[in-house]
């Protein structure tokens, strides 16, 4: 189980003022399942997975994972206990190749499972290993390598913040698959998989929206996603009808 009790985070913006972006977050997430976690931009998801990461301190409040307290951890002791975090936008590390970095993902030399991970996210090995990590990359081609290490981590907690952002529509589905097979119904995995879109969030077994640092809505997939369409819809109208006075 991981639970967050009461956490903020306060930071301060360009001008050097303090901003509140997550105020008091309750959540207990549990082992075997799939969390989608959605909400408009914004509204503090990324910031809440770094603090899970503890990427981000977070101000106020406390992280539990399976009942030990984490929350003065950093982030390679949290990386030791088994949590993972696929970045939005993933670091470029120059000098390194793509084999390199999967390798550091699995632990150990694999070059048949990391093989085996490149051709599941849709990347030839033949054609990746030797890359460079630096510029020479497509930001969908860095954003499916980072898929690769996080499959490849296999982690006991694993936060995946929008794996679909630039990334072609035939590869979403190949993920949505993938995320499907691998994170759902895994007795003692625990899945956040931060996305917007409509490919990836029914696969989630629960949905969690997060809007102005704040859980605005939790329940099953179902629930969650026809409460946001209505919402959608009734703020695409107020849009349309205030465009026809200007
Ligand atoms: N390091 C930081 N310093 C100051 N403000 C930050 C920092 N990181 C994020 N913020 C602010 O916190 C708020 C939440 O940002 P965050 O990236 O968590 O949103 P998000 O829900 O992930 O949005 P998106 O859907 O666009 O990815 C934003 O107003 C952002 O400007
Ligand atoms: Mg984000």
């Amino acid at each position: 189980m991981l639970e967050l009790r009461n956490i903020g985070l306060t930071m301060n913006d360009e001008n050097g003022h303090p901003k509140e972006i997550l105020k008091k977050i309750d959540l207990k997430l549990e082992p075997g399942k799939l969390y989608g976690i959605t909400g408009p931009n914004g509204g503090g998801k990324t910031s809440l997975a770094k603090v899970i990461m503890g990427i981000y301190p977070q101000t106020t409040g406390e992280i539990f994972l399976n009942g030990q307290n984490i929350s003065a951890l950093t982030v390679d002791e949290r990386a030791k206990l088994g949590i993972s975090y696929a970045f939005q936008q993933p670091p470029r590390f120059k000098g390194l190749t793509v084999e390199d970095i999967l390798t550091i993902a699995a632990g150990k030399k694999e070059p048949r499972a990391i093989r085996k991970k490149l051709r599941e996210v849709g990347l030839c090995p033949e054609d990746y290993l030797d890359r460079n990590l630096g510029t020479e990359l497509s930001g969908g081609e860095i954003k499916r390598i980072e898929m690769a290490q996080i499959l490849l981590r296999n982690s006991q907690v694993t936060i995946l913040d929008e794996p679909e952002a630039g990334v072609d529509l035939w590869t979403v589905q190949k993920l949505s698959n993938l995320f499907m097979w691998g994170y759902r119904n895994q007795p003692d995995k625990i899945t956040l998989l931060i996305s917007h879109h409509e490919k990836m969030l029914p696969i989630c077994d629960e949905m969690i929206v997060i809007n102005q640092g704040e859980v605005q809505k939790r329940g099953s997939t179902q629930d969650v996603w026809n409460l946001m369409k209505d919402e959608l819809f009734s703020k695409n109208r107020e849009q349309c009808q205030g465009e026809v006075g200007v």
